[in-house]
């Protein structure tokens, strides 16, 4: 069943006609999995699997444990990004398990991975959390890349607007100054995370066109028109290139796909000038 998000009047469509981010962002996030050895092992097939030149934005998030050996292997590829999948909103302390935003910058993270739909799911991450670890990415100097997304129930209820909203309004006070004017956001419907079930084509654009609405409207057109959506949850080597094309589509955030060098080599292609 789909549900209509936006009110189609002429003013939003044209927006979405004339807003682009031009160069695509592809991130993959391996989630707990790849430690230090698979990671060099990972990088030594993928690497060499890159063309010369016209690559898209490369973001890898390995394991915190494994940003070290990746930072230390991406060599001479300066066109490829590294991030940390979760931070700490704290930047010290007795937090046992966790990882600060300045440990991550110390060993070669750029972006942090923020209110990722398992953080909020499976580890009971709130809105809250998540604008206290955007905070604390900025001020440490990592881009956040921002995660919203419905779940099942919520689409099938017809939230899906207004959770997306709500987690965007959550955020709203650490990003409207130009100070983050490195944000990245991705819409990942929960439902379609690991699934192989993905939105139609039309509901993917009606959540990435409700998102850039929201940042025109909140943060203004210049700073917005700036600032890459990406989708994620069930993207293969086979659905990359279709999906890349839909409007408001600025970039891919890959899980499984992206364990492979193979498949997320192809999956890069598709993204290439
Ligand atoms: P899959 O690509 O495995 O569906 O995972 C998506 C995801 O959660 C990326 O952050």
């Amino acid at each position: 069943m789909k549900h209509c998000l936006m009110n189609n009047d002429e003013n939003k469509t044209e927006d979405r006609k004339t807003i682009k981010v031009k160069t695509k962002t592809i991130v993959a996030n391996w989630k707990m999995h790849h430690g230090p050895s698979e990671t060099r092992e990972f990088l030594g097939k993928f690497l060499p699997l890159l063309s010369e030149r016209d690559l898209p934005r490369i973001l890898l998030f390995p394991p915190a444990i494994s940003l070290e050996v990746m930072s230390a292997s991406i060599g001479k590829h300066t066109d490829i990004g590294l991030g940390i999948q979760n931070i700490y909103w704290e930047l010290e302390g007795a937090f046992t398990g966790e990882h600060s935003a300045t440990m991550a910058v110390s060993v070669g993270a750029e972006f942090a991975l923020i209110g990722h739909s398992e953080r909020r799911h499976l580890f009971g991450e709130s809105n809250h959390q998540v604008k206290n670890k955007v905070s604390t990415s900025i001020t440490a100097g990592l881009k956040p890349v921002v995660c919203v997304g419905e779940t099942k129930i919520e689409r099938v209820r017809g939230d899906t607007e207004t959770i997306i909203t709500q987690q965007l309004d959550s955020i709203l006070s650490e990003i409207s100054d130009q100070k983050s004017g490195s944000i990245l956001f991705a819409y990942e419907p929960v439902w379609a995370i690991g699934t192989g079930m993905l939105p139609e084509p039309d509901e993917i654009e009606e959540a990435h066109s409700l998102i850039r609405m929201w940042m025109k409207e909140k943060i203004g057109e210049v700073f917005s028109s700036s600032i890459p959506i990406l989708y994620g949850g069930s993207v293969n080597e086979n659905n990359a290139k279709d999906l890349l094309k839909l409007s408001n589509v600025d970039g891919l955030l890959v899980g499984g796909a992206s364990l492979d060098p193979m498949s997320f080599s192809k999956i890069i292609e598709s993204a290439s000038l």
